[in-house]
């Protein structure tokens, strides 16, 4: 009775203040982040729920929060001010942030030539289900993101001559540039959210790469085509490629 009277106050409280939070999960793990707060506040006297309902109240109110963690075993609150890129599997700790607004942004991508396996937040998203002129270089392809976006990954096949992969949304949220990542060969676990990609060499710009009439140099605007190698080098030419961006950050510490 006690706690649904303090979740009807927490809810109330949520609202007046216009934050609502959500927590970081990931196939059903949850994760924290690593990184230093700007508040740490532990209250031992009062009950796990009710320390986590505090926690969730300060970060509402506090006008620079945009996360928290709360380690349940230590009731320990944590606030974050920025946008937190390092996250762990930490037991006993759960990770909320600042639930986004709705954003219907749709990228609109196209790759050089054949289109193999596309991957949202580590969705396996059907290639055949989906797109249409999969191997048809000049055709761009358009798929509605999510609103909480963790990471693409996109593997090609290049069949001959100069490769490559070009993605933008209007918004420019998502634009190919050499923050992405390109290789040639990817092991099992390539598209996932908490791949540790750091291995991996940054993309390469192939800015001598005509736009074309299917996706035009307005459609592309900063967006460049990306490849693991600029140019095509005999055995480069005709292979499987595989490209990924991460929109939260690194992973560490995945083995929990
Ligand atoms: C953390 O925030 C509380 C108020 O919620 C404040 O009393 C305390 O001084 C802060 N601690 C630090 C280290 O800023
Ligand atoms: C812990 O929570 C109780 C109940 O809200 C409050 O009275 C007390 O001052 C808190 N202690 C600390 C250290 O924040
Ligand atoms: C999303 O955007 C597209 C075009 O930008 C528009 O046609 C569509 O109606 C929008 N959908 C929603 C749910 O707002
Ligand atoms: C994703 O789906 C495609 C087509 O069904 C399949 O070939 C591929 O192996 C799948 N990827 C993973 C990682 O299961
Ligand atoms: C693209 O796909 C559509 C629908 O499947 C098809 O009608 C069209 O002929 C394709 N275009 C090319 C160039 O293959
Ligand atoms: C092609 O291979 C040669 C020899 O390994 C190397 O020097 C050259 O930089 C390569 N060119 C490209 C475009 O990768
Ligand atoms: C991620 O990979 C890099 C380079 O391979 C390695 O130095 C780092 O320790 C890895 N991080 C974790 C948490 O595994």
């Amino acid at each position: 009775m006690i706690r649904v009277i303090i979740f009807t106050v927490f809810i109330y409280f949520v609202s007046v203040q216009g934050k609502c939070f959500k927590r970081l999960e990931i196939n059903g793990k949850c994760l924290c982040t690593c990184e230093p707060p700007f508040n740490t506040s532990v209250n031992l006297t009062v009950s796990t729920e009710k320390a986590l309902m505090m926690c969730s109240l300060k970060c509402s109110q506090a006008s620079n929060c945009v996360a928290y963690n709360f380690f349940r075993n230590f009731k320990q609150c944590q606030l974050f001010d920025r946008k937190l890129t390092k996250f762990s599997f930490i037991p006993g700790c759960v990770y909320y942030y600042e639930k986004v607004e709705p954003r219907n942004r749709t990228l609109r991508f196209s790759v050089d030539n054949v289109l193999v396996q596309f991957y949202v937040n580590g969705k396996n998203i059907s290639v055949s289900d989906n797109f249409q002129n999969v191997s048809v270089w000049e055709k761009a392809k358009t798929y509605n993101l999510p609103d909480q976006l963790y990471n693409i990954a996109i593997k090609s096949y290049n069949d001959g001559n100069v490769g490559g992969l070009i993605a933008r949304s209007l918004d420019d949220y998502v634009l190919t540039d050499r923050t992405w990542k390109c290789i040639k060969e990817a092991n099992d676990d390539w598209y996932k959210i908490d791949f540790n990609d750091s291995s991996w060499p940054a993309a390469v710009n192939e800015i001598e790469k005509k736009h074309g009439n299917y996706f035009s140099k307005e459609d592309a605007a900063n967006a460049n085509w990306i490849y693991f190698l600029n140019g095509c080098n005999n055995t480069d030419c005709k292979v499987d490629f595989y490209c990924r961006k991460s929109f939260i950050g690194t992973f560490l510490e995945l083995n929990m």
